[in-house]
């Protein structure tokens, strides 16, 4: 297997830039409303932008079939929009206080403002889908969005449960990230003539597995910092990742009751959560994990032999190795 050269995101989206512009303005039109305290939330979430990742891979799967056109920026915005919703979500659920370096909805307002929100941008998102008057990108996007509260519910099932395997891991991820990321893909190949709709979507999916992997490994290795969100937050919050899942099975009978006794904290020190990180580690589970995002990112390559061969199919190789390096 060849070696995957390193990429970074600004890399990976320089080509693509107009189209990704055109998306957000799109965006931030679709989200406009005359309520005070809506435009509020709304001018605080587009304060800062993400990493416009999941609209990335849009573009480039619709350029890799032939396609690419004032429709697909329309797709990216509501592919990306969809993402926000669930993100004010997923940080009301986890009492998350930090989202891209800033406050999120739930700290910033409250808990009430960000279940309402989450759902006022996501049927912003459908009115956006609907009045594109075609079928098949809502029903993907319905589907994959209902996968996602699939996603979120078997997350609360992932907490406090060292039994926690990695066959449940694997469905949590593919439901509540990898979902999303194969839509986009799935929806971009819409523009070709659905050859390649299912080697997309299975690329996605695998693609997104890796994503998830990584972001999980992430928690784990970067300092908030670097990544705009609290770290060590997982085991804060006492939820099972795959660090820690393939880490337990090498752990001696002591490391295990340090983990047992952060599990059993509801408010682990900040020296209990190192002490666990370092356990983890020394223990394999970093790395396992590591290996286990790049052989997911391997298996989605295959997919994309199956796609045209040309610069958009190289630009989705290329989001392989920034899903698994995350250069900046
Ligand atoms: C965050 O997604 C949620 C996960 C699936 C880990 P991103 O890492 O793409 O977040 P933004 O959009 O760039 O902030
Ligand atoms: C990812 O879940 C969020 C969604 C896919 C909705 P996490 O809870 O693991 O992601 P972060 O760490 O908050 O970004
Ligand atoms: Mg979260
Ligand atoms: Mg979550």
């Amino acid at each position: 297997m060849q070696q995957l050269a390193p990429v970074t995101l600004a890399s990976l989206q320089e080509r693509i830039e107009p189209q990704l512009e055109a998306a957000y303005d799109e965006l931030c039109r679709i989200v406009v409303t005359d309520f005070p305290l809506v435009t509020d939330v709304n001018s605080h979430l587009l304060r800062l932008k993400g990493k416009m990742f999941r609209p990335t891979l849009l573009l480039l799967s619709a350029e890799a079939v032939g396609g690419g056109s004032k429709r697909e920026e329309t797709l990216a915005a509501t592919v990306e929009l969809i993402h926000l919703a669930t993100l004010v979500h997923d940080d009301s659920v986890d009492h998350s206080v930090l989202r891209r370096g800033q406050p999120t909805v739930n700290s910033a307002f409250s808990h009430q403002v960000a279940v309402i929100m989450g759902d006022y941008l996501y049927s912003r998102a459908i009115l956006a889908l609907v009045s594109l008057d075609d079928p098949r990108p809502l029903q993907v996007m319905a589907m994959v969005t209902n996968e996602m509260t699939i996603g979120e519910m078997r997350e609360l099932d992932a907490f406090d449960r060292l039994s926690y395997d990695q066959e449940s891991y694997d469905a949590l991820i593919r439901s509540k990230t990898a979902s999303l990321m194969s839509g986009a893909c799935e929806v971009g190949a819409l523009a070709g003539d659905g050859e390649h709709r299912e080697y997309l979507k299975r690329y996605g999916m695998l693609l997104g597995m890796a994503f998830q992997v990584t972001d999980d490994v992430i928690d784990y290795t970067e300092s908030e910092s670097v990544t705009g969100k609290p770290s060590g937050l997982d085991l804060r919050e006492h939820k099972v990742t795959l660090p820690l899942i393939a880490a337990l099975p090498n752990m001696s009978a002591s490391e295990r009751a340090l983990v047992n006794g952060l599990m059993a904290d509801p408010e682990p020190s900040e020296d209990v959560i190192a002490a666990v990180v370092d356990v983890v580690s020394e223990n394999g589970g970093i790395g396992a994990a590591r290996d286990r995002a790049a052989g997911l990112a391997r298996d989605a390559a295959r997919e994309l032999e199956h796609v045209p061969d040309g610069v958009a199919k190289e630009g989705l190789r290329d989001c392989l190795t920034y899903a698994i390096e995350r250069h900046s």
